[in-house]
């Protein structure tokens, strides 16, 4: 399989992802008389099958262009504004441990005291002997700061995610989502049977048409959106959406993956920033691989919301160990350092201004992004943006290229995640670095 072609397939495969068709049933095609026709060694051999193939290409493409290897390198110590690879230290755009939290030593210290306390691991789901109170009092102690009336704590956040939704969402419902929206939702939205439509980015009176021509055909509507998307960088208009989804008795679900921790005057979300209250909007979603430093995720609403949650949707807690003693004491301790010290949250928020200003005074373009941790500089290709990744890593600076068909072909790009620990020479630095490689940049051969 050419490169082209694993490019197309990898498009196919997105475009499924969107589809807005009914879910498929996943039946087997049942054959009019058995045949062994069908099986051939690549149904059976994991070298033949085409998502290899995939992998192998773009294996060959990074040594045809003599590319260094930048991806799965290990890192030594912390990860946020520098990160040492290799007994090199790089500026680092790579990781949204946002706030610097993940290599802190008070939430180190909370994570081994838990690992005194109760050691690696509970031994098995919350609600049999695997509950400890540090996870109820990471609950209690969020809803405090979201204005929630309840909240429920998991393992992963892709997963929380996915399968809250996976768990709410039946097949005489229906799925509105911002079509930017995060893989975990897209993958929840596939395993329930509803009815899923993706509505143009932050595109209120196109989602407002949907629910006028459908509100009425379905049971529960669910309108997904993020509070800052991971892609753009952009902060969508929240108290919008909730007059919306009042106006048509649907439920507004907000992905604050990339937002808590990082947006609102205290850094403390969509709900800080847009001054409301978490009991306006119906499922939060949190990650606690951002900001927290850590690993797992949330779902703070209400109380019947989370009583659902905790005791009936399958991997939320059902059917699955719960938190690590260190994850949920590390989650802790991050949220309360986050809230003796806003101004880790303001400090990434001037420097995300600061590296805005320079780099649109320099000619590049940051599309969308505003307010938020996430900043794309926008490439005219997947081939440039790819180039310009693997030389800026040579240079010193760790950022990855976002290509097609992860984004549509006109909008490749590298992203940069800001860091409270950034410096003022840090991007500057990094901005005249990307200016003076892309004027020696190769014209693209089309090969994407
Ligand atoms: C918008 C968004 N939602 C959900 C997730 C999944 O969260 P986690 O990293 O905690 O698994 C991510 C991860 O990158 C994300 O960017």
């Amino acid at each position: 399989m050419s490169f082209k072609s694993s490019i197309e397939r990898l498009r196919s495969n997105l475009l499924a992802n969107k589809d807005e068709a009914t879910a498929t049933t996943g039946q087997a095609p049942v054959a009019s008389e058995p045949s062994q026709a069908n099986v051939t060694p690549a149904c059976y051999q994991f070298e033949l099958f085409p998502e290899y193939k995939e992998y192998t290409t773009m294996k060959w493409y990074y040594e045809k262009q003599k590319f260094p290897q930048n991806l799965f390198q290990p890192h030594v110590g912390g990860s946020d504004a520098t990160v040492m690879i290799h007994d090199r230290q790089y500026i680092n755009y790579s990781t949204y441990n946002y706030l610097a939290l993940g290599f802190d030593d008070r939430v180190k210290q909370a994570a081994m005291k838990a690992v005194a306390d109760f050691g690696v691991g509970t031994g098995s789901g919350r609600s049999i002997t695997g509950e400890i109170d540090i996870h109820s009092t990471f609950e209690k102690e969020i809803c405090d700061v979201l204005g929630t009336e309840d909240a429920v704590l998991s393992v992963g956040g892709y997963s929380t995610n996915a399968f809250t939704i996976g768990y709410l969402c039946r097949n005489q419902d229906l799925i509105l989502y911002d079509e930017l929206i995060h893989n975990s939702a897209l993958i929840g939205c596939k395993i329930t049977g509803a009815r899923r439509i993706a509505f143009p980015h932050n595109d209120y009176d196109a989602l407002e048409q949907l629910l006028k021509t459908h509100r009425g055909n379905f049971e529960r509507v669910f309108i997904l959106v993020e509070g800052v998307y991971s892609m753009d960088g952009d902060i969508p208009d929240i108290p919008r959406f909730i007059e919306i989804k009042k106006k048509h008795q649907a439920l507004l679900m907000v992905d604050e993956a990339h937002s808590l921790g990082v947006i609102g005057k205290r850094g403390m979300g969509v709900t800080d920033y847009f001054n409301i209250s978490g009991s306006e909007i119906d499922i939060l979603f949190g990650s606690l691989s951002k900001s927290f430093g850590t690993c797992g995720g949330f779902v703070a609403g209400s109380k019947p919301l989370v009583a659902m949650l905790k005791y009936y949707a399958p991997g939320v807690l059902l059917y699955g160990a719960s938190p690590t003693p260190a994850n949920a004491a590390a989650a802790l301790e991050a949220l309360r350092v986050m809230l003796a010290e806003p101004e880790r949250a303001l400090r990434l928020q001037e420097n995300a201004a600061y590296f805005i200003e320079k780099a649109q005074a320099s000619g590049l373009d940051t599309y969308n992004s505003r307010n938020s941790g996430v900043v794309p500089i926008m490439m005219r290709d997947s081939e440039l943006a790819l180039w310009m990744s693997v030389h800026l890593f040579e240079d010193g600076i760790c950022t990855y290229p976002m290509m097609y068909p992860i984004v549509p072909r006109n909008k490749c790009r590298l992203r940069f995640f800001i860091n409270t620990n950034h410096t003022r020479e840090q991007i500057d630095h990094t901005i005249d670095v990307i200016n003076g490689r892309l004027k020696k940049a190769p014209k693209s051969k089309g090969i994407f």
